[in-house]
């Protein structure tokens, strides 16, 4: 067993309201001058630095700011091929409506084991270099029983949060024949996929043709339930609809999207919030040339809100989450401190962890670095990458 002593910490960002000394004025916990002792993946001490214990190891992380590793609570990042045409066309006004998912569904069967696993296993090393310690990853692109559960073998190789999206769309072969398609994903499908997921996600959209009507959506996510598997619902993403809803009364952790929400979809969202995460992607609005989501409406109204990429080859291929707050604190009404929080603290409630997007003692050592003295460098500084997981053992240099 080695312990780390990471000092020269100049702001340590906890989002731990019970620290003593902290300042707890934007709910994020934060220390100056701290240090915090790392001991076989775990935080084991965190406090001012001239209290600090001795430690087998010492780093200085040089004056630089510490943050909980972001949490990228939504990401499709088990895929092969290219769709930059499809996002080129939509600069010029061609609207999305999941109809290019099919390109990628062709190009990532036709991928061999090998080339898949590199593609994810990139990505996923991508992330981490730009401050994302954890990942969900669904499946989505397979759409047939040997490729959706290839597709969450591989996820399981990179992250334990892995999410079965049978449900992603009617893929063409099932053109006419929904119900049989329903019938697969709850069925063989999903028996197959359950071993090697956490969680089972549904793109519920009426506005799309080729995504699930409310009751579709409601048998999927009932069989996933019974299947052990937690409830994720990607809903109102391109116009009101019954997502949130549907999400709402199945006690689901998270809706995913929330671009077009009632007066009532908030009502509902804000009275379930200890069980239901709105999650907000804004680099898909980005992506597609549709208005953001109204953070501010839901934060006021006291909804559990997370920011996460929804990293994939359609509406959104970014895998930044400092790209992802930088539209929250522009676009959406968020301040940087409830946009930080909502990819940390925020997206690990969607995903019913506490023990991540948060440093304090127990939680997993997941530190992201700045090249900056305080968190809001990694607003003020847009554009720069300054964000890095921090290999616990040490090493913080690039
Ligand atoms: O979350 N909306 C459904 N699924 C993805 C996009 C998938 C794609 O276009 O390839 C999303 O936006
Ligand atoms: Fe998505």
């Amino acid at each position: 067993m080695t312990s780390t002593l990471f000092t020269g910490i100049a702001e340590l960002v906890t989002n731990d309201v019970l620290l003593e000394g902290a300042d707890q004025s934007e709910h994020l916990g934060a220390l100056s001058e701290a240090a915090v002792v790392v001991q076989d993946g775990v935080v084991a001490w965190v406090g001012p630095v001239s209290g600090a214990p001795p430690a087998d190891a010492r780093q200085d992380v040089g004056g630089r700011a510490v943050i909980p590793g972001f949490v990228d609570s939504h990401s499709h990042l088990v895929f092969a091929g290219d769709r930059s045409q499809e996002f080129a066309a939509r600069m010029t006004g061609v609207r999305y409506d999941g109809g290019g998912i099919s390109t990628t569904v062709d190009a990532t069967r036709a991928a061999g084991d090998d080339d898949l696993r590199a593609l994810v296993a990139a990505r996923v090393a991508e992330m981490r270099a730009q401050g994302t310690t954890t990942v969900e990853i669904k499946s989505g692109y397979g759409l047939n029983v040997r490729d959706e559960a290839r597709s969450l073998r591989i996820a399981a190789e990179l992250t334990a949060e892995t999410t079965f999206l049978g449900a992603h769309v009617v893929p063409t072969e099932f053109a006419g024949r929904r119900s049989e398609y329903v019938e697969l994903v709850t069925g063989e499908m999903l028996a197959a996929c359950a071993p090697h997921a956490r969680w089972i996600d549904v793109f519920c959209e009426p506005h799309s043709a080729h995504a699930f009507t409310e009751q579709e959506a409601r048998v999927v996510l009932s069989a996933g339930r019974d299947a052990g598997l937690g409830l994720r619902v990607h809903g109102n993403q391109l116009g009101h609809g019954p997502g949130v809803r549907l999400a709402v009364e199945l006690g689901a952790a998270s809706v995913d999207h929330c671009t077009y929400l009632s007066g009532e979809d908030v009502e509902q969202l804000a009275a379930a919030s200890d069980t239901t995460v709105a999650t907000l992607l804004p680099g898909v609005e980005f992506s597609t040339r549709s208005p953001y989501p109204d953070a501010r409406r839901l934060l006021d109204a006291g909804v559990s809100v997370a920011l996460a990429t929804d990293c994939n080859p359609g509406t959104c291929y970014s895998s930044s989450i400092p790209f992802v707050l930088a539209l929250a604190v522009r676009e959406m009404g968020m301040s940087p401190a409830e946009a930080l929080l909502a990819a940390t603290a925020g997206s690990a409630k969607s995903l019913r962890r506490d023990d991540i997007g948060v440093i304090r003692v127990g939680s997993r050592a997941d530190l992201t670095v700045l090249d900056g003295p305080s968190y809001l460098h990694l607003f003020y500084r847009a554009g720069v990458p300054i964000a890095r997981a921090l290999d616990p053992v040490g090493n913080h240099g690039r």
